[in-house]
C-alpha cells in the first residue's frame, strides 16, 4: 500500500487550484439513476470514492465514461436494483442509491453500510424518511430491503440534519409526483448542488420561508449537464496547510463564503487573509498563533471534516486550544498520531485539548480516515525531519493528487510503495 514521505520545515508558497467537491459529486452522480437520458458532469475530481461510485453505477447497469474531469453516464438497458456488498463496504455514500432505486422500482436491496473509523454511522434517518414516503423497510442478512406498492409525497421531519439522509430523501421525492416537504434538513452547500441538478432534471426543489426543503416531484425526469461546485473541504484543508507552515498561498477556484466559519477562525487566530470572489490568499505572519475553542456543527457551523486539519494547526498555537467534535462519536484518531509527532493533545469524550508546542518532529504515523490523513500531512510539512505516513489510500479517497498539489507549492512529498519500490 502506498505511503508518503514528507520532508518538513518548508513553507508553502504559490497557487493551488481547488477541485470539484467530492461530497457534491457523489450524490449528484447517484442522481443519474433517476433518468435514462444522458447525464454529463464536469469538474469531477479523480478520487477513490468517485471511482467506487462509477463502479456502483456500472454494477447497476449504467454505461459510464470518465475523461479529463468529465463523467458521461448513459442508459445501457434495464437498471438493476440490487447492489453488491463488495462495493458498499468500501464507501458509506453508496447507500445514497437507495432513494433513486426505490422511487424508480418501488423495490431495492442495498447492503447496510458498515460502520467506519468515525463510528457506527447508522441510516435510521434515511429509513424513517422512506417509510414516510410509503415504503416498507426491513433488514435481512445485512441488507436493507425497501419495497412499496406505491410511494406518495409526505412531510418528513429529520431528527438530525443528516447530509446523506437529506440527499437520499430529496432524490427519492424528485420522482414522486406531488409535494414532499423535508424539515430540519442539512444546509451544506453540496445539498444546493443536488437541488440544482434535480431542478434541471425537471423537479421543483426550493427552500420555503421556514427553511424547509420543498420537492415537487415528477413521474419522469430528464438528463442534465452540470459542473460540480468547488470542494470547500479541500480548499479549507489547503488554507490550513498554508497557515500551519506560515507560507504564502493563494487557494483559487474556491467559494470563500462556503468556508466563512473557517476564515473567521483563521483570522481570529491571527492568520492574515485576503479574501476574493473566488480565491483566498493565506499570507505570511510571524506573530504567535492564538488558541481558539471550536465546536463542530452542521453547516454553516465549523465543519467536522475540517476538525482534524484544524487540530494540526492548533498543535502549534501559543496556549491551549480546544476542539469539541459534536457530529461524530469517534473522530479523534489523528490525535495520538499527532502526539507521536510531538503534539500535546489530550482527548476526553468529545473534547480535545491541544496545548501548543514550539516544534513538531517527523515520525512514522498512520492515517485512519481521509481528513485525519490530511492532518498528518500538514503536521509533516511543519515538522523537523521526515514524516512517513502509512495508509495513504485514506487520503486518496478525498484529495485529488495531494502530493502533486503540495509539491507545486514547494513541499517535498514523495509517494512510494514499500511492497513494490526498492526505495
Ligand atoms: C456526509 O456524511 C459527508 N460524506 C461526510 O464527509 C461528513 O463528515 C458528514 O456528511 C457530516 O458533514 C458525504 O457527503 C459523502 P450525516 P453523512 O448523515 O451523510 C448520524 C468526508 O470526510 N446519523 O450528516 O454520512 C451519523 O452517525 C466525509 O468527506 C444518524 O445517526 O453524515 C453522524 O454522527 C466523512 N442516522 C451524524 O448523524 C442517520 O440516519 C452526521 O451524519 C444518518 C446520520
Amino acid at each position: 500500500m502506498d505511503r508518503f514521505l514528507v520532508e518538513g520545515g518548508r513553507k508553502l508558497k504559490g497557487t493551488v487550484t481547488v477541485s470539484g467537491s467530492k461530497n457534491a459529486c457523489l450524490p449528484v452522480l447517484v442522481a443519474s439513476l433517476l433518468t435514462d437520458e444522458p447525464f454529463v458532469l464536469h469538474r469531477v475530481p479523480d478520487l477513490r470514492d468517485v471511482r467506487t461510485t462509477l463502479k456502483i453505477l456500472q454494477a447497476l447497469g449504467k454505461k459510464v465514461q470518465y475523461q479529463n474531469g468529465t463523467v458521461t453516464i448513459l442508459a445501457d438497458g434495464a437498471l438493476k436494483n440490487t447492489l453488491p456488498y463488495e462495493l458498499v463496504k468500501q464507501m458509506r455514500a453508496s447507500f445514497w442509491v437507495a432513494g433513486p432505486l426505490l422511487s424508480r422500482f418501488k423495490q431495492a436491496v442495498i447492503p447496510l453500510p458498515g460502520g467506519c473509523a468515525l463510528g457506527a454511522r447508522p441510516v435510521d434517518i434515511h429509513l424513517k424518511g422512506f417509510e414516510r414516503l410509503g415504503a416498507a423497510c426491513t433488514t435481512q442478512q445485512g441488507n436493507v430491503v425497501l419495497s412499496a406498492q406505491a410511494l406518495h409525497p409526505a412531510k418528513i421531519t429529520l431528527r438530525f440534519p443528516s447530509v446523506g439522509a437529506t440527499q437520499n430523501l430529496m432524490m427519492c421525492a424528485a420522482l414522486i409526483p406531488g409535494e414532499t416537504v423535508l424539515e430540519n434538513v442539512a444546509k451544506e452547500p453540496e445539498i444546493e448542488d443536488v437541488s440544482a441538478v434535480l431542478r434541471q432534471m425537471g423537479a421543483e426543489v426550493f427552500s420555503d420561508e421556514k427553511g424547509r426543503l420543498v420537492v415537487r416531484g415528477r413521474s419522469a425526469l430528464h438528463g442534465v449537464e452540470h459542473t460540480v461546485v468547488a470542494d470547500r473541504i479541500e480548499s479549507g484543508s489547503y488554507m490550513l496547510a498554508a497557515a500551519a507552515t506560515r507560507g504564502d498561498v493563494r487557494v483559487e477556484g474556491c467559494v470563500p463564503e462556503h468556508n466563512s466559519m473557517l476564515l473567521d477562525c483563521l483570522q481570529e487566530a491571527g492568520v492574515p487573509l485576503e479574501i476574493g470572489a473566488d480565491y483566498v490568499q493565506v499570507k505570511p505572519y510571524d506573530t504567535p498563533l492564538k488558541p481558539l475553542r471550536v465546536k463542530t456543527a452542521p453547516y454553516p457551523g465549523f465543519a467536522t471534516d475540517l476538525q482534524a486539519p484544524w487540530m494540526a494547526l492548533m498543535s502549534l498555537c501559543n496556549g491551549t486550544a480546544e476542539v469539541d467534535e459534536d457530529i461524530f462519536e469517534n473522530r479523534f484518531m489523528h490525535a495520538p498520531e499527532l502526539v507521536r509527532m510531538g503534539a500535546d493533545i489530550v482527548t476526553e469524550k468529545s473534547i480535545a485539548r491541544i496545548t501548543g508546542v514550539k516544534k513538531l518532529s517527523g515520525a512514522h504515523v498512520m492515517a485512519s480516515d481521509l481528513r485525519g490523513g490530511f492532518a498528518l500531512l500538514i503536521a509533516g510539512l511543519c515538522a523537523s525531519g521526515v514524516t512517513e505516513i502509512e495508509r495513504v489510500y485514506h487520503i486518496d479517497r478525498g484529495y485529488e493528487n495531494p502530493e502533486g498539489k503540495l509539491n507545486a507549492l514547494g513541499a517535498r512529498v514523495t509517494r512510494y510503495n514499500p511492497d513494490k519500490d526498492d526505495f
